[in-house]
């Protein structure tokens, strides 16, 4: 089967079709999940403090909502109308833009704490259009999301290259655009698990962070479950359970922004027809 990048432009491959698969398909989202939550590991935030993210590619909102049960203010950017569509469904807390990131980001100098992206930027090694010339819109796209980021900020992209070639391509115009950093690859010896996270740096040249061996998977895969049991410990609603729901609800309407009513349905468990 043939790469999503070689099949359509983002634009129309991330149709409703696909982004239904979003909220459907369990084993896609506990995988998004999974990487975003690495990806914010890497970015190595000072701990208990919460930070004003973007979230480039958002698509859905599977990596924004990781980023918000984890105490994050957050930006979400993507070129897909119908994959922002069911982030709004979802009701995620972050603002949300409509953009090409090959174009280059739209944010005042130095705003952003961090950023992250999950399954996004290989697509910005494909030429979709005859104005397109992935080197130009790499270097474009890093030279304006360096700006946006604060001095100490790092950005952590998990990404599907095709091959050595493109990976050069992407480190070479981040570096050019004014980044430190490399590439970190997870599970390097497992065709399954192995992930690929470009680790960027503003603020000069530091140690890449220690990449995800074999003997940690098992370890990694019970995280989720892991994280829930502390969370209840410490006396957190458990994700998605009625709680969870009723304290995001108030979140949003403290926020000022428009939220369903609570109603005896609220975070009601759903058969699995749905
Ligand atoms: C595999 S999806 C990942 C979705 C997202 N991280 C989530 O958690 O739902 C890749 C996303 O990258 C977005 N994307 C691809 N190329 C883009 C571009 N040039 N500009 C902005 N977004 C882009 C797509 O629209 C899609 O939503």
């Amino acid at each position: 089967m043939s790469r999503p990048e070689h099949q359509a432009p983002p634009e129309l491959f991330y149709n409703e079709n696909e982004a239904k698969k979003y909220t459907q398909n369990s084993r896609m989202i506990d995988i998004q999940v999974q990487m975003s939550e690495r990806a914010i590991e890497l970015l190595a935030l000072p701990d208990d403090e919460p930070h004003f993210l973007l979230d480039l590619g958002c698509g859905s909102g599977l990596s924004g909502s990781v980023l918000e049960d984890q105490g994050h203010r957050w930006v979400g950017f993507d070129i897909s109308s119908a994959m922002l569509d069911v982030a709004l469904e979802r009701e995620v807390e972050g603002d949300l833009l409509l953009g090409d990131l090959g174009q280059g980001l739209p944010f005042r100098a130095g705003a952003f704490d961090g950023a992250v992206s999950i399954s996004a930027l290989q697509w910005l090694c494909n030429a979709d259009k005859t104005s397109h010339h992935p080197t130009k819109r790499l270097y474009k796209f890093f030279s304006s999301l360096y700006s946006c980021l604060s001095r100490t900020a790092r950005a952590v992209f998990q990404f599907y290259p095709e091959n050595s070639d493109q990976m050069e391509l992407m480190t070479t115009q981040a570096m050019k655009a004014g980044f430190f950093g490399g590439v970190v690859v997870d599970y390097p010896n497992s065709t399954k698990a192995k992930k690929f996270f470009l680790v960027l740096m503003c603020g000069g040249a530091a140690p890449l962070p220690k990449a995800m061996v074999e003997a940690e998977e098992e370890e990694r895969i019970s995280y989720s479950s892991k994280r829930d049991q502390l969370k209840k410990m410490r006396g957190k609603p458990l994700k998605r359970s009625k709680e969870w729901i009723l304290e995001k609800k108030e979140r949003r309407r403290r926020q000022g922004k428009p939220t369903k009513s609570d109603t005896k349905y609220t975070g009601r468990k759903r058969s699995g027809r749905f």
